[in-house]
């Protein structure tokens, strides 16, 4: 029988799950359309539409990975030659214009940077230079740790008449998101991340204004992601479009009773301390972190690496010899960064005190002198 190793899952995602969380993917199966199961959808989309901070009807747990839920917006919001402006200051940026591009739009990009915020002055010129429908950015980008301020970039958008859509994969749980409140028409994330539910889940909210560009489209939508579709079971009706992953959705909603227990405010505080310990751990070690702390993103810390430490060799001897797993740098960051990710059931001190420690033997192996004492010291701050 395969048994998978217990790794401390500091990386960019998957985060580690809590005992609950597990146990709770174990219950026995019931039908998709079963009346039992009914609750357990209500309780999912209620959650959901807390973590998004929308009232959005159309806010649901779909399946497939967090890519999934970019495609069901790029397939619902993008028709052949609309202009899309799309924020590119990270992989994922990259990869949303490359999705807007596969359906026939007109991307026009915005760049910074991997490591930089999205300029939003240039946003909005980009938005104004022409007849935007539909502007899209990445909220945290899991690239590079660097958390864009959507609140201009949503004004700018609503006053051209844009739709302003937001990739939250790796923000949702981790830090507030108020998007009824910012003007956000759709949004996607995934469940492994902050949530702490394994992947599989890509939660997706849709605003009644975007429903309604989906209602005056000349082309189809793509069966399995049309909204109308998923409004059929995910809406009052509950009627069938796809067999849902009923062990993924007890899952999710086992996280979301944690997250309600935690409360809100309490784990976005947790999400800040835990990162700001990391912060003031990395110093002693000679580390520095990539992105200053005014743009950076709680749950993601990339961190630069010291002249002379090999990242294969740094990430292989975490993984060997102490059984934690972190990211390494993606596109140009590739060779020069290390991702470190402190997400929903991980954002613990005591995963942060193993992690520096662990990183503090990985240098000394590299040849460096690390202060691993004052390290573990910094964290619990003065
Ligand atoms: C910001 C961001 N967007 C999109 C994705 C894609 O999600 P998935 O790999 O679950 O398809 C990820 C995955 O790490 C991500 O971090």
């Amino acid at each position: 029988m395969l048994e998978p190793p217990e790794i401390l899952l500091l990386g960019p995602g998957p985060s580690p799950s809590s005992p609950y969380v597990r146990r709770a993917q174990s219950k026995p199966q019931l039908g998709h359309l079963d009346p039992a199961f009914v609750p357990y959808l209500d309780y999912a989309q209620a959650g959901l539409r807390r973590l998004f901070g929308t009232e959005n009807t159309l806010t649901l747990p779909l399946a497939g990975t967090g890519s999934s839920g970019m495609e069901a917006i790029v397939a619902n919001l993008v028709e052949p030659g609309d202009r899309v402006v799309v924020g590119v200051h990270g992989v994922f940026g990259v990869r949303f214009a490359d999705s807007v591009r596969r359906a026939g739009g007109d991307v026009v990009e915005v760049v910074a940077e991997f490591g930089q915020s999205l300029d939003p002055d240039a946003m909005q010129a980009a938005i104004a230079a022409g007849p935007t429908k539909l502007c899209v950015v990445v909220h945290a980008e899991t690239s590079t740790g660097v958390l864009t301020d959507l609140r201009p970039i949503a004004k700018a958008a609503r006053a051209a008449g844009a739709l302003f859509a937001v990739d939250c994969v790796t923000s949702i749980g981790g830090v507030p998101l108020n998007f009824d409140e910012l003007g956000v028409d759709a949004a996607f994330c995934g469940t492994q991340k902050c949530l702490s539910v394994p992947p599989g889940l890509a939660p997706v909210t849709f605003s009644e204004r975007a429903l309604e560009r989906v209602r005056a489209r000349t082309h189809p939508v793509p069966f399995y992601f049309d909204t109308k579709l998923l409004n059929g079971y995910f809406g009052a009706e509950r009627s069938y479009h796809y067999t849902a992953p009923i062990s993924m959705i007890y899952a999710l909603v086992a996280s979301l009773e944690e997250i309600e227990a935690e409360g809100l405010e309490a784990r976005y505080v947790r999400h800040r301390e835990v990162s700001a310990a990391l912060r003031r751990g990395l110093a002693p070690l000679g580390l520095t972190p990539l992105v200053p702390v005014e743009q950076a993103t709680p749950m993601l810390t990339t961190v630069c690496y010291p002249a002379g430490v090999d990242d294969a060799a740094f990430r292989k001897h975490l993984r060997q010899q102490h059984h934690i797993e972190v990211g390494g740098g993606l596109g140009p960051l590739a060779g020069k960064v290390f991702r470190v990710g402190l997400m929903g059931h991980g954002a613990r001190l005591e995963n942060v005190l193993r992690a520096l420690a662990a990183f503090g033997d990985a240098l000394a192996a590299a040849g460096h002198t690390p202060d691993v004492s004052a390290a573990l010291a910094a964290v619990h701050g003065d």
